[in-house]
């Protein structure tokens, strides 16, 4: 599979000839260069309802006919809106035929409409084990995530004020034994505003993992 971070929370994975995108907010994305119409997703998975996250959503599921993979309450949201929706709760997975989406808790708040719950996302695509974090504090029962299989590739936000810090999420890194991790969710606004040092300089040496803003990369 071939994954883009394009900068902020906004990921691309491509495996099967399926494009499937994460939180995608490319208008008002200060990173990437690419925009709304140079995607046509198959599948838009989003962490929760806060426009940085939500982002072009509705835009490009118009457009595309893509399902919106979210937590319950606001997949139902989007249902009544009549987008497609696949929409488990905390700890239940949905199976495609190109991977496992696995909605699990994170830390934060949903305060925009659609509402529902905060959460994180574990993917299992081609064998692979991806956890992205989401908007989240620290918490331990995040090192669950990596209960059966080591996680081969995380993301974890270090932008603080929102989110963890770079501290916390050092922290987390190690607590969750990732085999590489990449810090997202960092840089976009002036109160998170980081130097991604802060978290490298505590992040274990074979866990350090970086990548160019709108660059793919095989996993
Ligand atoms: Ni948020
Ligand atoms: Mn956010």
């Amino acid at each position: 599979m071939k994954i883009t971070w394009h900068g902020h929370a906004f990921i691309e994975i491509q495996v099967d000839g399926k494009q499937i995108l994460i939180d995608p907010f490319i208008t008002g994305n200060p990173f990437t260069k690419t925009k709304p119409e140079d995607f046509n997703p198959d599948y838009i998975l989003l962490t929760h309802s806060h426009h940085d996250h939500v982002g072009d959503t509705e835009e490009l599921a118009k457009k595309s006919g893509a399902t919106i993979v979210t937590e319950m309450d606001m997949a139902n949201d989007y249902a009544q809106k009549g987008f497609k929706v696949e929409g488990p709760n905390y700890g239940g997975t949905v199976h495609f035929d190109w991977g496992d989406v696995k909605i699990i808790p994170a830390w934060h708040t949903t305060a925009n409409v659609p509402l529902g719950m905060a959460t994180g996302l574990a993917l299992k695509i081609e064998g692979k084990l991806i956890y992205i974090a989401g908007d989240t504090g620290l918490f331990s029962d995040m090192k669950l995530v990596g209960r059966k299989q080591q996680i081969d590739l995380a993301f974890l936000p270090i932008g603080d004020y929102y989110t963890m810090g770079p501290d916390d999420a050092a922290y987390a890194a190690s607590l969750i034994d990732a085999k590489k991790v990449i810090p997202y969710h960092f840089n976009t606004f002036p109160p998170i505003k980081q130097d991604v040092n802060d978290f490298w300089k505590d992040v274990p040496e074979n866990m350090k993992f970086t990548t160019e803003i709108d660059k793919p990369f095989e996993l």
